[in-house]
């Protein structure tokens, strides 16, 4: 019969090419209405409502021609894993007008991760009495001591750092594969880490390697400084950095009693330091945010166009309920006794696989039932195991009253929780390269946070763990987001509403937030100006 279908054909054709003239005439939709539609759609967007002044306006056309131009690049980089994509965005000229935006703060950020992994290696390994010893499980310890540190259950043999270096001979490749120890950066990221179990277990190596540079008194204060020295160099002026209550020391003259500390802890893969001096002296929490307090304003001072920081402190979600409660407990009383340094608390580490929020209802409650506030900075729905006791953290997160939501991943897969937290103004802490690396999600273009995004959710930017992920400042992760997650749509109001965002949803009181939304309209102001 393919003859007679063939004789058809044609006269098909051309009845339904008629049909379609007919129709086309009486039934096609306005376009009028067809754009209002459209604009209306569009002013639901994060920024959508955001008012353009002219100039502003002009630069908003010019982005978006920047941006056609740099959506069908191929490979577009949010489509790669960010150790490959980083170069090309280096080269993005969007990603130039990123890094000289006046960005607003960055609200997700860990204490252990916040300087350039360069800086660690290039600055504090060269610095005098600094042991390293290298771990059964390939991983290291740092330390600096005055003299050779007493061998441990997980590092028998300390050598000197600079000793040690100067044998290798080659120092060049040495600090490369320092710095391979304490991040997560490598030229095959899919091979090298096959799943999430295996990126979470590397992570977590490299924090304990890095807590033993960090936690030392003097490194401490350079460090802290150093942080916020990056982020106003990429624009940001205002941090809350999360940062552990610490219970064990790494210090290495220090008693044995810390031995069996540290090997019960890293055996939980955790360990947070408290500050040490190179005589093994400890100092305590009131120390640490005293330090705190003291580097942030002396940069405040030096750099007057910089806001400030805040802490966050957070507690491991391996810790017992008992000891979580003690720390709620103690962070009640820290805030009491820093409330300009202390926002407020977390829980840390990965969600799946591990204790959910609900878990420790005892301890959260506890500010409640004493009639006190003790803001929460929840991380939640870090997760794509939907349906799971982790997956309902979200809710928890909201039930426990929580300021903001960390990563808020699984978000868009809670209605309730998505309108709860809309009502309620409690922002998403959305960290794209972070979601990428940890691996959530691959090509960023399918990120959940585009429903988010399109709806205008509360939402701000943030890095979590720069250091580990190669990564510095907001830059790049808002353009991951600009680029990658708004598409084209995102627009200069969509960023501006971004930067506003992580100001208003900031745990600032309400007479900081005005200043500090005056001095970025200041630098908003230029920042527009200069790139007409
Ligand atoms: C390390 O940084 C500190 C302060 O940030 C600086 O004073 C010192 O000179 C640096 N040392 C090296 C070896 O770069
Ligand atoms: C959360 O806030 C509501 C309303 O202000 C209050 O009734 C409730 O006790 C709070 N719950 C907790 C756990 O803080
Ligand atoms: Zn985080």
């Amino acid at each position: 019969m393919p003859v007679v279908r063939m004789a058809m054909a044609p006269s098909l054709h051309q009845a339904v090419t008629l049909l379609w003239f007919l129709t086309a005439a009486v039934g096609m939709p306005d376009p009028i209405k067809r754009d209002q539609l459209i604009a209306q759609e569009a002013s639901r967007q994060t920024g959508g409502k955001v008012a353009l002044t002219p100039v502003e306006r002009k630069l908003d056309a010019k982005l978006r021609q920047m941006k056609e131009r740099e959506m069908w690049a191929d490979p577009f980089p949010p489509a790669l894993h960010f150790f490959k994509a980083k170069p090309l965005i280096q080269r993005s000229s969007i990603f130039k007008l990123l890094q000289n935006m006046p960005k607003g703060a960055a609200l997700h950020i860990h204490s252990s991760s916040l300087v350039s992994v360069e800086w660690l290696v290039k600055n504090v390994t060269y610095r005098p009495h600094c042991y390293v010893c290298f771990t059964w499980d390939n991983s290291v310890r740092f330390v600096f001591s005055q003299r050779q540190p007493f061998p441990r259950w997980d590092c028998f043999y300390w050598q000197l750092l600079h000793t040690l270096r100067a044998k290798n001979g080659d120092p060049a490749s040495f600090d490369a594969s320092l710095m391979q120890h304490l991040t997560l950066i490598t030229e095959d990221p899919d091979g090298e880490y096959p799943n999430q179990d295996a990126v979470w277990e590397k992570f977590e190596k490299a924090f304990i390697a890095t807590a033993g540079l960090v936690s030392h008194a003097p490194v401490l204060r350079d460090y802290i400084f150093q942080g916020l020295q990056e982020l106003h160099q990429d624009n940001v002026m205002y941090l809350e950095l999360r940062s552990g209550l610490s219970r064990v020391c790494v210090s290495s003259s220090s008693s044995t009693c810390c031995s069996f500390l540290n090997l019960l802890y890293t055996f939980y893969f955790i360990l947070y330091c408290q500050a040490y001096e190179l005589d093994g002296t400890i100092h305590d929490k009131m120390w640490t945010l005293r330090t705190f307090q003291e580097v942030t304003n002396k940069f405040v001072k030096d750099h007057p166009d910089f806001l400030g920081a805040r802490l966050i402190l957070s507690v491991h979600r391996a810790w017992s309920a008992s000891e979580v409660k003690a720390a709620v407990k103690e962070a009640i009383e820290l805030q009491k006794e820093f409330p300009d340094v202390v926002a407020g608390f977390d829980l840390v580490g990965r969600e799946d696989s591990r204790r959910p929020l609900w878990y420790f209802r005892d301890a959260l409650s506890l500010p409640d039932q004493l009639g006190v506030t003790l803001p929460y900075f929840f991380h939640a729905g870090e997760t794509d195991e939907e349906g799971t006791e982790v997956d309902q953290n979200i809710l928890d997160a909201l039930l426990f009253n929580t300021s903001r939501i960390g990563h808020g991943y699984a978000l868009a897969r809670h209605p309730l929780a998505k309108e709860l937290s809309r009502k309620r103004n409690v922002a998403v802490e959305l960290c794209p390269i972070s979601n990428q690396v940890l691996k959530l999600i691959s090509d960023l273009r399918n990120h959940p946070a585009g429903v988010l995004m399109s709806e205008g959710h509360p939402m701000v930017i943030s890095s979590d763990d720069p250091s580990m992920f190669g990564n510095t400042g907001l830059a790049y992760d808002f353009f991951q987001a600009f680029m990658g997650i708004g598409g084209l749509k995102a627009n200069l109001g969509t960023l501006k509403e971004l930067a506003l965002n992580s100001i208003r949803y900031s745990s600032l009181p309400d007479h900081l937030k005005d200043a500090g939304q005056a001095m970025w309209q200041k630098k908003w102001d230029t920042f527009i100006s200069a790139h007409l």
